[in-house]
């Protein structure tokens, strides 16, 4: 009876022991987990990894502006962005920041509202305009 006893609080410690382990595999995990968002929130924080109006362009707002999909003003069409770039950059801005006609919230993106600014500056200057680089 004895033994008995002593074995089942043994195996009882083992049970023990095999939880602590797992729970410190968990913690373990879980931490690593964490550190991985931690370190992408980092380089976003950063705003060295802030895209070029390029590659804004590239990857969001040509799928309208290099055919001219949905009436959008082409690339490259000075007189289709003559009288647009005459409102000036702020309006252009406002434009595909908040969406116009076909054109949905930055261009149906999620980009910096920076990032658009350096798209749109992309685009009007390869369409006749003469813009100035936005800072912020
Ligand atoms: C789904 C198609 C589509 C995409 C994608 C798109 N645009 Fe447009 N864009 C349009 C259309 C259509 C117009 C013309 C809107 C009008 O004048 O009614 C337009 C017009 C504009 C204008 C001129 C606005 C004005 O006030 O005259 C700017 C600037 C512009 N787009 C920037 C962008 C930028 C920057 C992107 C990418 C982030 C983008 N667009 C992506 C369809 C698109």
């Amino acid at each position: 009876m004895r033994l008995l006893l002593a074995l089942s609080f043994a195996s009882l410690g083992l049970v023990a022991c095999g939880n602590a382990n797992n729970a410190s595999m968990d913690a373990q995990a879980v931490a690593s987990r964490i550190q991985k968002v931690g370190s992408v929130q980092l380089q976003s924080a950063g705003g060295g990894e802030l895209r070029s109006g390029e590659q804004v362009y590239q990857a969001q707002c040509g799928a309208c502006h290099s055919s001219g999909a949905l009436g959008a003003p082409k690339l490259g069409d000075n007189a289709a962005w003559g009288a647009r770039i005459g409102k000036g950059y702020d309006a252009l801005l406002v434009s595909a920041l908040k969406g116009k006609g076909n054109m949905a919230a930055q261009g149906g993106g999620a980009f910096s509202d920076l990032e658009i600014g350096r798209a749109v500056v992309y685009m009007a200057n390869k369409s006749g305009g003469n813009l100035a680089e936005p800072k912020k």
